[in-house]
This record gives structure tokens, C-alpha cells and sequence, in this order.
């Protein structure tokens, strides 16, 4: 489904990330794990067309994406949620999912699709998000997201800023995206979360691939239990 090759991508003519490779297959949930500064969000930027990539290349469904801006990776079916959310505070719950479907109309079953997915968002249509809790406007962040119908969701750290209970609700939110057929890719530093819900994933270091494999292979890794879910 989404294929990178030989990816580098940085800021101001240094490449932060290097020469990476990854793929997400239909269905898959995929983690991209590192530590703070190991190039997680440069590189998923310039996956979803924010940043340009300096060399390399992004497939998507066959299709060559490499350097196309966001507002049209969207429109291929690739919604990514950042780690700060950039939700509009003054404006409710409601107004800030109907942004997800610009510049189209939001639509009213994928509107009740969101809501059915989050009560929450549905109890709170009205509330302005800078009022909601972390965890609120964590649900928001991917309702709107999904409001232009992805098929693929990029997540960058969605834990950022939520304590315990609320990160491992916002992965159980993430199950149930996962039951409905969606595929998932996500980047993460609170690893053992990230590995109770992916399928595969990757250990970015220094902004290069270090290592590989099933969530089980990796959990079983002595170098990934000592430095990321700090087991000795
Ligand atoms: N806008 C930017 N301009 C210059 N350097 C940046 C910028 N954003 C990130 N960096 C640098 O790129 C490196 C990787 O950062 P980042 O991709 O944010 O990593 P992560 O998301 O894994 O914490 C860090 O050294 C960081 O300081
Ligand atoms: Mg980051």
C-alpha cells in the first residue's frame, strides 16, 4: 500500500533522515519507534507532503507520490494526524471535523461514522476543542482525520502530552479504526503501547532504519527491551 525507498529528508540542506525504507501493507498497523530527535516526524512529513523529501521515493497504492503536497496525498486517501493536533481552539468540535473534509463538503455518514467511532465527540459537538480535555482533542485530532475518508492513517506520537489511562484509550481508539479495515501507521516513543497494538515495526535511530521486524520479534530484541522498553 505505502512503499519508501531510499528515503532522506532534513531542514536547510542537512538531512536529519537517511537513506530509509519501510513498507505498510493493506490492513497492516505499522510503528515507526524512536527516541525524542531520531527524525520520526521529519520523515513522516515528508511522507504525507509536508516537507520535501532530498532523495528517495514514496509509492502509494503503485503510484509514485514523492514530493506531491499534502492537500493531494489527502485527496489519494493518506490523512496524517500531528503530534501537536493544530485542532482550532475556538471553533467546536463539530466545525473542527468539517475542516477534515476540505476543501470538499463534509459528509453527513462519514460525519456519524466519527461519532459513532467517538460518543464523546458526538456528547461535545458543540463545545469549543480548546475546552476538551488532551485525551478530548486526541479523539478530535483523528475524527478529523477521518472525515476525508482515508484509507490509510498516519499517526504521529498520539500519546503526546496524555497521561497513562488516556494513551492506552487512544490506542484502543486506534483498535477500533483497525477493525473497520483501516491501516495504521504510527510513530511512537511510549514503545510498549505502540508494540501491544502494531503488527511490524521499525527502530529509527539517528534518523536511519536500525532494525526490524514482527512486534514479537522486536519485543524479544535484547537491544530494543534495553532501550525502549526498559528491560535489562
Ligand atoms: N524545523 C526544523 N528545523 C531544523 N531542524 C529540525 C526541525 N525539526 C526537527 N529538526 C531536527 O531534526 C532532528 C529530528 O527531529 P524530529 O524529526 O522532530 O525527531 P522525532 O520526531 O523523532 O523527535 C532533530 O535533531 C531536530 O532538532
Ligand atoms: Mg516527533
Amino acid at each position: 500500500m505505502l512503499e519508501v525507498t531510499g528515503l532522506a529528508a532534513g531542514y536547510e540542506g542537512n538531512d536529519v533522515v537517511e537513506d530509509v525504507s519501510f513498507h505498510v501493507d493493506p490492513g497492516e498497523a505499522v510503528m515507526i519507534i524512536g527516541s525524542n530527535g531520531a527524525g520520526k516526524t521529519t520523515l513522516f512529513r515528508s511522507v504525507v507532503g509536508l516537507l520535501a523529501p532530498s532523495s528517495g521515493e514514496v509509492r502509494y497504492e503503485g503510484a509514485g507520490i514523492t514530493g506531491v503536497p499534502a492537500q493531494r496525498i489527502v485527496r489519494l486517501g493518506i490523512s496524517f494526524v500531528p503530534a501537536e493536533r493544530r485542532l482550532f481552539p475556538r471553533m467546536t468540535v463539530q466545525e473542527n471535523l468539517a475542516l477534515g473534509a476540505y476543501p470538499g463538503r463534509p459528509d453527513p455518514g462519514t460525519t456519524e461514522l466519527v461519532m459513532d467511532l467517538f460518543p464523546r465527540l458526538a456528547e461535545r459537538r458543540r463545545q469549543r476543542a480548546g475546552t476538551m480535555s488532551g485525551g478530548e482533542q486526541q479523539m478530535l485530532a483523528v475524527g478529523r482525520a477521518l472525515m476525508a475518508d482515508p484509507r490509510l492513517i498516519v499517526l504521529d506520537e498520539p500519546t503526546t502530552g496524555l497521561a497513562p489511562k488516556l494513551a492506552a484509550e487512544a490506542y484502543e481508539a486506534l483498535s477500533a479504526l483497525r477493525d473497520r479495515g483501516l491501516t495504521v501507521l504510527v510513530a511512537e516513543q511510549q514503545v510498549p503501547l505502540a508494540m501491544a497494538f502494531s503488527d511490524r515495526g521499525y527502530v529509527l535511530e539517528n534518523g536511519r532504519i536500525r532494525t526490524q521486524g514482527t512486534s514479537a520479534e522486536l519485543a524479544d530484541d535484547p537491544d530494543v527491551r534495553r532501550a525502549y522498553l526498559g528491560i535489562t
